[in-house]
């Protein structure tokens, strides 16, 4: 086949695949769509921001912050900076991790080969849509009814991969694996043509994370981020942790040299130096999801799934209730993931924990749309 002829061939290809479609963004409205952290007060962030913004000098490449921002993860993390790796947003460092694992694709699709990669589903659609432009085959692990794992189940595709994906907690279902199975799956997995990577965009908002047992294990990658809990979504800083083998790998040579911007590293640090206030927005966060759950829970015809993370997911029944809803908060100018059906249950959405103001319209608005 000619090069033009392939490039039209992959070209066709991609333009069938699903994509990440960026939310709209409507002026004014209540963004509690995309699980930022708005209960973060934006003061704090600008203060941040402004220190940042005197200290830095945008003319040179950015090489001793790299080293600020290490130290300090390390610090808010608990563990040595040698396991752990920067990147542009947890999303950059997929796709690098995608990037070098397709270029040994050649055999798509075959047991065990690093063509093929199992996920549960429903799961961060992000991650699916970024193997299938890589060329690689996804073996979707349906969830079970109330959205737990089934190891077993889990474990028997996860072995003919050789990328296992586990995000927990789950966007868009909220809950995290427990621990208990998690590491047990990690331990069956265990070996080394299987990359496992562990999606922890939320454990800051959890009760434990995997990133210890990562340090122990080459094939382990936990990937984290600040744009969550840290509330620096547009600073695009996110970092994994892993084997000091992987990681160090990651660091010289997989990575480029200057993945984060200046500017974007030194806000990144000051926010980390000043962790004790987030930690304590991110309890109130906790607090009002637990609030959140409670009341949606007494509102006839409304499903809240319990959840680990900064956002609930909310099956609201039947179309006429969904849709009612749906009028509601955009009445109110409240945006949330409107989700639809998915996987069995109908008339679902995601919604983001903000302050306890944004919650309480929210309510209002799921309770006026249910009694219509
Ligand atoms: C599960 C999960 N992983 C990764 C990301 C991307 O995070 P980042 O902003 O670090 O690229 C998101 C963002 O929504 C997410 O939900």
């Amino acid at each position: 086949m000619t090069a033009a002829k392939t490039v039209e061939k992959e070209l066709k290809r991609i333009a069938k695949l699903d994509r990440y479609v960026r939310p709209e963004k409507i002026t004014g409205a209540i963004k509690l769509d995309s699980n930022e952290n708005f209960a973060l007060d934006a003061k704090f962030v600008l203060q941040i921001v402004t220190e940042a913004a005197r200290r830095v000098d945008l003319r040179e490449y950015p090489i001793d912050e790299l080293d600020g921002l290490y130290a300090q993860l390390a610090k808010y993390t608990g563990i040595n900076e040698k396991y752990i790796g920067a990147g542009s947003g947890s999303d950059q460092i997929i796709e690098l991790l995608l990037t070098t694992l397709a270029s040994n694709n050649n055999k798509k699709g075959k047991k065990g080969s690093s063509g093929r990669a199992a996920v549960f589903v429903p799961t961060f659609s992000y991650f699916i849509n970024r193997c299938e432009l890589h060329g690689m085959a996804v073996d979707k692990v349906p969830l079970e009814k109330n959205f737990e794992l089934d190891i077993d189940r889990f474990a028997k595709s996860a072995k003919k991969a050789g990328l296992v994906y586990l995000c927990s907690p789950n966007n868009p279902t909220g809950g995290q694996i427990p621990k208990k199975d998690a590491v047990e799956l990690l331990d069956r997995l265990d070996y080394d043509n299987a990359l496992v990577l562990v999606d922890e965009a939320y454990s800051d908002f959890a009760s434990y994370s995997l990133a210890k047992e990562a340090t122990k294990r080459d094939n382990v990658i936990v990937l984290r981020t600040l744009s969550k809990a840290f509330g620096l979504a547009g600073a695009r800083v996110g970092y994994m942790i892993a084997g000091e083998k992987t990681a160090g790998l990651f660091r010289s040579t997989i990575q480029s040299p200057y993945p984060v911007s200046t500017l974007s590293l030194t806000i990144a640090t000051g926010v980390l130096e000043r962790a004790d206030f987030v930690k304590k927005t991110i309890e109130d966060v906790k607090g009002e999801r637990r609030r959140v759950f409670e009341s949606l829970d007494e509102i006839k015809g409304i499903k809240a799934f319990r959840s680990d993370a900064n956002f609930l997911f909310v099956e609201t029944g039947k179309k006429k209730r969904y849709s009612a809803i749906a009028k509601a908060l955009e009445k109110e100018g409240i945006v949330v993931k409107m989700l639809g059906n998915v996987s069995g249950h109908t008339g679902c959405m995601r919604v983001t924990i903000g302050t306890q103001e944004m919650n309480d319209r929210f309510l209002k608005c799921v309770r006026e749309g249910a009694a219509s």
